[in-house]
């Protein structure tokens, strides 16, 4: 009886910890693409300065690939909380139509950046940042708490 006991204890905690731990992995995972988002955005700043089309380039490609797929890593009920570190308000669930038009202008703003920067247009590029920074931040203001 006792060994029984003991063998099923960690099943059931498993169990009831299995929904959490999956909910954090995607959580965490969401906020490390968001990191390298923010450090591409830097990268490209820099790359209008000192012409560095290239590295412009292999930047814009991560936030436009990261953009196509982001709205797969905010499942529903995966906003913050007390047993989380995420920031993501629940509002994004509340109202996804906004948040998914958010997700569009990032990736038109990917989009110019990257074809600003293959055609080498300083011009260009720093004003598809400019609009792409708007819609980090518009989404920012809204959706995160
Ligand atoms: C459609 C909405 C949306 C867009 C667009 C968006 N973000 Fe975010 N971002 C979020 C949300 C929501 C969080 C909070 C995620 C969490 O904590 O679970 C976040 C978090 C972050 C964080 C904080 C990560 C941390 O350390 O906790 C950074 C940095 C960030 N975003 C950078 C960017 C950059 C750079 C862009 C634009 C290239 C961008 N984001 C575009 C919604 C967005």
């Amino acid at each position: 009886m006792l060994i029984k006991n003991y063998t099923i204890l960690p099943i059931f905690l498993l169990v009831l910890s299995w929904p959490t731990s999956a909910s954090e992995n995607v959580i965490l995972a969401r906020i490390t693409n968001m990191q390298k988002a923010d450090s591409d955005m830097t990268k490209i700043r820099k790359s209008t300065s000192n012409s560095n089309y290239q590295q412009a380039r292999e930047a814009a490609e991560s936030i436009k690939n990261w953009a196509n797929i982001m709205l797969d890593y905010f499942p529903k009920g995966s906003g913050a909380s007390i047993n989380n570190q995420s920031t993501a308000s629940s509002q994004i669930w509340e109202n996804l139509e906004l948040f998914k038009y958010f997700i569009e202008n990032k990736q038109k703003g990917a989009n110019h950046m990257l074809f600003a920067a293959e055609n080498e247009n300083k011009q260009a590029l720093i004003k598809a940042f400019n609009a792409t920074r708007e819609a980090c931040n518009a989404c920012h203001e809204e959706f995160r708490n």
